[in-house]
């Protein structure tokens, strides 16, 4: 079981509440006046039952423990999990804990640390060194250059690291988990990196997640990297923004660039706010990743690899920081490292006129093109208007639309008309299909069904956040539920989602994400989930208010009150009216389909 189910189960929303307000029982309920708001009359319920809580007065809102305990502390969710579980005598496992890294992470980082050492040491004053030493000073880094990057040497050694650390303490295995050794055939290991130039790549807290390693000649492949490991992901990860944060934040830019010489030869040459992505291109991880430095990126690009899809990523990563993402372009067949090195001025100039992608990629697109013919005309508007479909934000988007107008010397109208006609196309389903639909078959205090398959094909189906559904957070009965649909409505991608939610929801997160879901007729799935978790809320909400009218009308309550849940009570009818005319539609829809 989960903590968050754990905490639940051994928590009883009546002790809680009964800290804040003084319930008196009421048939099946409790009531009081309710802890938000000042009122005279008690409009504020604790269901036991459902381990629920609804004020029908000025909140007019409802939830479950969890929600109580946020609104009535002001705190969020992580918090009031927080201090549930230690109520409840609940252990919050360190790993949610914010900081706190497990024994198995912390142990990954100092064997990544002593393996720098041992490989840096051998740069500095090893007979073995020797050949790298002059290959780094031939590439002209300075002895500072070479300490502050940490840069180091692997001997040509089958089992030189894994001795060394071996004599230190660590285990086989975790030198394997590290990705510091490989194992070549059962049960015989050796070391990953030999022979080679080593690059640590440190986090932005200076720690050692994993290393880079380039040959010390022409052969091929050319750099070898650390695996995936529990403390490294290449993909999300910039080499040198250990030593580049600051700048970044102080310059409010950061350039990006694409390889670990390139950072190298920036730094030593002054230019600080330099980070790498290591050879891919550029990933929103990585963007997103620089979003609390800075909003400002500029990519540095060579000049083949600056096409369409270039700028449409570019344009996601705009999205991402909600800000303009600029490029320059490098000479053809150089890269940052040959720029600077013959001549900083030049990356410097450069830099200056870094142009916003898209519109680098106008003057791209057009210096192509006859722009008087028809013909032009319509290639430039099938080349550049799936890029401005792609800006989210709407007065850029307006601005791009004009340029192209006037560019072309056609109406806004037409321009907008044909943008209209092409929507973003939001990125597929999953590739695989799962063959079975796992069902879950929890306590009903402690897990909801439909919410959780709701927000599973949610968070499988990027392309269902186009749907207006009107799926409102207040359905979400459990507030784990509740954060995610609220995280999920705020995101632009599923990647960066955790970075909304408190740890403490990322299990459950992951057990939505890989929920199997069978991926026939999601759409039509998901429109009859959200119907139905809506009836669900109308349906629990209108019990609630016959259940206090019926109260109200024993004690005799004051007439105002009566009328206004009255109305509360018509206008929820209503909306569960609506609700059951679409259900039929929908039946009478599917008959037809099978006719
Ligand atoms: P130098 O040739 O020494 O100047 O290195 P470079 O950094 O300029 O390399 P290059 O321009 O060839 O590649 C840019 C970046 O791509 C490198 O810094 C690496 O991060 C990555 N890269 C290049 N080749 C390989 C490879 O064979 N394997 C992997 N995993 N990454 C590579
Ligand atoms: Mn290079």
């Amino acid at each position: 079981m989960g903590v968050i189910d754990e905490v639940k189960q051994r928590t009883d929303i009546i002790d809680i509440i009964s800290q804040y307000a003084s319930l008196t029982k009421a048939g099946r309920t409790f009531r009081a006046l309710c802890p938000f708001h000042s009122e005279k009359h008690p409009s504020f319920f604790v269901y036991p039952e459902q381990q629920s809580w609804h004020c029908f007065g000025a909140c007019n809102t409802g939830g479950d423990v969890f929600s109580f305990i946020m609104k009535k502390q002001g705190i969020d969710f992580g918090e009031a999990l927080r201090l549930l579980a230690q109520r409840a005598g609940v252990a919050i496992p360190s790993r949610f804990e914010p900081g706190a890294e497990s024994e198995e992470r912390q142990r990954l980082y100092q064997v990544n640390q002593a393996a720098a050492l041992y490989f840096h040491n051998l740069l500095l004053d090893s007979p073995a060194g020797e050949k790298a030493r002059s290959y780094v000073i031939g590439r002209g880094f300075s002895p500072k250059t070479i300490a502050d990057f940490q840069l180091g040497f692997s001997p040509n050694s089958w089992e030189g690291l894994k001795q060394y650390l071996m004599d230190r303490g660590y285990t086989e295995s975790e030198l394997l988990t590290a990705g510091l050794i490989i194992e070549a055939e059962a049960g015989k290991t050796h070391d990953r990196f030999r022979n080679r130039l080593m690059f640590p790549i440190h986090d932005a807290r200076g720690r050692i997640a994993g290393f880079g390693a380039r040959v010390l000649d022409d052969s091929l492949p050319k750099y070898i990297n650390s695996p995936q490991t529990p403390i490294f992901d290449k993909s999300g990860s910039l080499y040198g923004i250990n030593l580049a944060k600051d700048a970044i934040r102080q310059q409010d830019l950061a350039v990006i660039v694409e390889g670990y010489m390139d950072v190298i030869t920036a730094h030593q040459n002054g230019f600080h706010n330099v980070v790498a992505s290591m050879g891919t291109s550029v990933t929103e991880k990585q963007v997103s990743s620089l979003k609390r430095l800075t909003k400002n990126i500029t990519l540095a690009l060579d000049a083949d690899a600056a096409g369409d899809e270039a700028s449409l990523r570019a344009v996601g990563y705009e999205n991402t920081l909600d800000a303009e993402v600029k490029v320059i372009i490098l000479p053809r067949g150089k890269d940052p490292d040959d720029v600077i090195k013959e001549d900083a001025k030049a990356w410097q100039k450069l830099l200056g006129e870094a142009l916003p992608v898209v519109d680098y990629t106008f003057n791209m697109v057009t210096s192509e093109l006859d722009l008087t013919t028809a013909k032009g005309k319509s290639s430039a508007v099938d080349k550049l208007l799936p890029i401005i479909a792609e800006i989210k934000d709407d007065i850029r988007q307006a601005h791009y639309l004009q340029k192209l107008a006037h560019l072309l010397k056609v109406s806004e109208r037409s321009i907008e008309a044909a943008l209209t006609r092409i929507r973003p196309r939001p990125s597929r389903g999953r590739a695989e299909e799962p063959k079975q639909e796992v069902a879950t078959h929890l306590h009903p205090l402690l897990s909801s069904p439909i919410e959780e398959y709701c927000l599973a094909l949610l968070l499988q189906h990027p392309e269902l956040k186009y749907r207006q559904e009107g799926l409102s957070p207040e359905y979400f009965e459990t507030s784990e539920n509740r954060e995610i649909l609220i995280a999920w409505q705020r995101s632009d991608k599923i990647e960066s989602l955790k970075e909304g939610l408190d740890s403490a929801t990322h299990e459950h997160l992951d057990s939505l994400l890989t929920r199997n879901l069978l991926s026939t007729k999601i759409e039509q799935k998901y429109a009859e989930c959200a119907l139905r978790l809506r009836e669900k809320f109308l349906r629990s909400l209108a019990t609630k208010i016959e259940a206090v009218l019926a109260l109200e009308a024993q004690s005799g309550g004051r007439a105002a009150d009566l009328a206004k849940l009255k109305e509360q009570g018509v206008e929820v009818n209503i909306q569960l009216g609506e609700v059951f005319a679409q259900k039929s539609r929908r039946r009478s829809e599917q008959r037809g389909v099978r006719k």
